[in-house]
């Protein structure tokens, strides 16, 4: 695939795509064999040339080539930054280097952050919540904030005249659309990028979910005539109430019934055991859980995890006790849930230990902390296989409880 994708999506707009396959871990934690794409845009009006974000920094030189294709640098007069994550922000400081006279516009945190991040001072007007800026012939574009989506820097923008809303990191998604617009992509693709929306909703997002009604509900409000929705990442939105239904069920932590995932650490087979008597219960009980495992062989990935939990209803935690402790990865797994995760999930911890039982009890203390279900634990002393009644019988209480 071409790294680089130039597009007129309106009359007066192009979509400047990066299709950044290089990248294996965003924000240096969360694996996307995927990929992702880094999407800026740029609008030429009568008042001059706005752009609407940039790239990530290492592209920073073939942006501005890109940029070169659909306008002349001169003719850049406003540069809108809705985000200063540096996916988005990292190209604009050689851009700023190479033309004067641009009046950069965002949230007035992202000032500080143009200064903390790449020393610039530059002309920067902070924008007010529903502030508009006029752009000549009819054209105006407005300014609203939406804190927490995911930094509270966060804004989005409305260009009235082309009924876009420009929206950055909200509604993203990660991969690498074979098509700019969701509606033209095949089903099957659809399918896969509905699933790479979750996963980067609740990977990057997750964390602040409960600013996502809120904001939500701020634009709802505004009762804008919107036609397209330009995303920072991923394919645009020309079907409005598609994608900002999804954000709508994942913004109400919204639980698909019976769905069950198993994660797990296990050392010298002793937790797999566990877990293979666990899911072979829950598969005569008509569930076929999602199993993620940390093994002596394979590991499998936190952001796939923190995605597919994220609507989950119930959980088993399978891990071990190592060095008088929760077993490292299970720490650190159980960290990130409770970071990502919405807490109305039912959860069954199965630990197995040698000389001592710690894990499930420090597992079962820390998820009490964010308030998350814990229908019940077992500490296993070495093999599983005398305890499977026992087993059978909390993964009973689980699914029915
Ligand atoms: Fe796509 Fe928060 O940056």
């Amino acid at each position: 695939m071409q790294k680089t994708l130039v597009e007129k999506i309106k009359r007066n707009i192009y979509l400047l795509r990066l299709n950044d396959s290089e990248v294996k871990y965003f924000e240096g934690l969360w694996y996307i064999p995927e990929g992702i794409t880094y999407n800026a845009y740029v609008a030429t009006l009568p008042e001059g040339v706005v752009l609407f974000d940039g790239w990530k920094h290492v592209y920073s030189e073939l942006y501005i080539e890109t940029l070169r294709q659909v306008v002349d640098l001169s003719d850049i007069k406003h540069i809108v930054v809705h985000h200063m994550e540096p996916d988005h922000s990292g190209s604009l400081k050689l851009l700023l280097e190479k033309v004067e006279n641009i009046t950069v516009y965002g949230h007035s945190i992202a000032n500080s952050l143009m200064q903390a991040f790449y020393g610039r001072t530059v002309k920067f007007k902070p924008v007010n919540d529903g502030e508009k800026l006029a752009l000549g012939g009819g054209h105006a574009l407005y300014f609203y904030h939406t804190p927490w989506l995911h930094w509270p820097d966060t804004i989005i923008s409305y260009l009235d005249s082309e009924k876009v809303l420009f929206t950055c990191d909200v509604f993203g998604s990660y991969g690498i659309p074979s098509r700019v617009f969701y509606e033209d992509l095949p089903s099957d693709e659809k399918t896969v990028f509905k699933w790479f929306t979750q996963k980067y909703f609740a990977n990057v997002i997750g964390h602040h979910v409960d600013w996502v009604p809120k904001n939500l509900d701020k634009i709802s409000r505004l009762n804008l005539n919107i036609e397209l929705i330009a995303t920072g990442h991923g394919p645009l939105y020309r079907e409005i109430s598609y994608i900002t239904n999804l954000y709508q069920e994942l913004g109400a932590k919204q639980v698909s019934k019976n769905k069950t995932a198993v994660i797990y650490t296990s050392m010298y087979r002793f937790v797999e055991e566990a877990v293979e008597i666990a899911v072979d219960e829950l598969k005569k009980q008509g569930i076929d859980p999602r199993i993620y495992k940390f093994t002596d062989t394979y590991r499998d990935h936190e952001s796939d995890i923190i995605g597919d939990l994220f609507d989950a209803e119930n959980i088993i935690i399978a891990t071990s006790t190592y060095d008088a402790d929760l077993y490292p990865i299970a720490k650190y797994i159980v960290e990130l849930i409770k970071a990502k995760i919405p807490s109305n999930k039912k959860i069954l911890v199965l630990t197995v230990h040698g000389w001592g039982p710690v894990a499930g009890k420090k597992l079962t203390e820390s998820l009490a902390e964010k308030k998350f279900q814990v229908i019940g634990s077992m500490e296993i002393k070495g093999s599983p296989r005398r305890e499977e009644a026992k087993i059978r019988e909390v993964v009973n209480k689980l699914i029915r409880q």
